[in-house]
């Protein structure tokens, strides 16, 4: 068997042309143009890429995109004053910090002070809540994603054995608890591995679903699969620089080998990475809505 590839390229632009037109009637019918604040703080060079993608993202869209780009040496207490003026200010309908922030920075505090109502990368405790709890206001865009690269594919995980593999809190935590969730597009058996399992494959070779988010390059070979898997590549590893300066990336998963024993398998680049900015567009015009009273 050979997997069908999933397009997360393709699947991602039906929803951006989606909110595109959303956004063009948002201002012809209401007069208003979402807006999305982005902060920056440091020099990690992954991060800057990630959210010149996501300013880009907001332009093709007629989103308003407002960037701060903060020095390496910003204080806790400087980032908290801005965050401050961002949720007091009416016509900011989302606010997203780049994470990993500089290790002087207490990353918990600064995402607890964003307005929970203009957290579109759902990483505020009270969305976490919501989420766990199956009442959910804004995801987190990654697993968000992965769960419409699902349904879009006509991959229903009602029943399935869902492994995670990884348990970070942008990934791997809120996959797990989306795909538990009695709910449509889960409803799923969930099993969260992580560096701390004994015998990893033994697990892995149980999923009908494998999310790898791991963040090692090829970590989950073939003979860690069983024939028929889906399997969703979360891995972003830069491995190079290509010659004209683009990163080179590598999944979590030796896409390769796997795609041989797969039903289907999301390539990187072009598997969930472009879901996560469709996503985070998706959340910015769901508040510029409601807070504006717009169903
Ligand atoms: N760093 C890696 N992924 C993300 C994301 O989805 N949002 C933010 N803010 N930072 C990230």
């Amino acid at each position: 068997m050979e997997a069908q590839i999933i397009d997360g390229k393709a699947i991602s632009r039906q929803l951006l042309d989606e909110l595109k037109a959303e956004v063009e009637s948002l201002e012809s019918e209401h007069g208003i143009k979402p807006c999305l604040a982005t902060i920056l703080v440091g020099n990690d060079s992954a991060s800057q890429v990630y959210v010149a993608s996501k300013v880009r993202m907001c332009e093709q869209l007629g989103i308003t995109s407002y960037n701060t780009v903060l020095p390496e040496e910003t204080t806790e207490e400087e980032l908290l004053e801005i965050i401050e003026k961002l949720n007091a200010d009416p016509a900011v309908n989302g606010i997203l910090v780049q994470v990993p922030l500089p290790k002087h920075i207490n990353e918990h505090r600064i995402l607890f002070a964003i307005n929970s109502k203009k957290d579109v990368d759902g990483f505020h405790p009270m969305n976490v809540g919501r989420m766990v709890i199956g009442e959910p206001h804004f995801l987190p865009c990654t697993p968000h994603g992965i769960k419409v690269l699902l349904e879009r594919s006509g991959i229903d995980p009602s029943g399935k054995h869902v492994v995670v593999v990884g348990r970070s809190n942008i990934v791997g935590k809120p996959i797990a608890n989306i795909m538990v969730q009695k709910a449509a597009g889960a409803n799923a058996t969930v099993t969260i591995c992580h560096s701390a399992t004994k015998d990893i494959a033994s697990y892995t070779r149980q999923a009908d679903i494998l999310i790898a988010a791991i963040g090692k390059p090829k970590f989950i070979t073939a003979d860690m699969v069983k024939e028929g898997v889906v399997v969703i590549d979360v891995g972003t590893n830069q491995i190079g620089v290509s010659s004209t300066g683009k990163r080179i990336l590598c999944g979590d998963v030796d896409f390769e080998n796997v795609k041989k024993k797969a039903s289907y398998i999301t390539p990187v680049p072009g598997g969930v990475g472009p879901m996560t900015i469709a996503m985070l567009m998706y959340d910015t015009v769901k508040s510029a809505k409601m807070m504006n009273g717009i169903k």
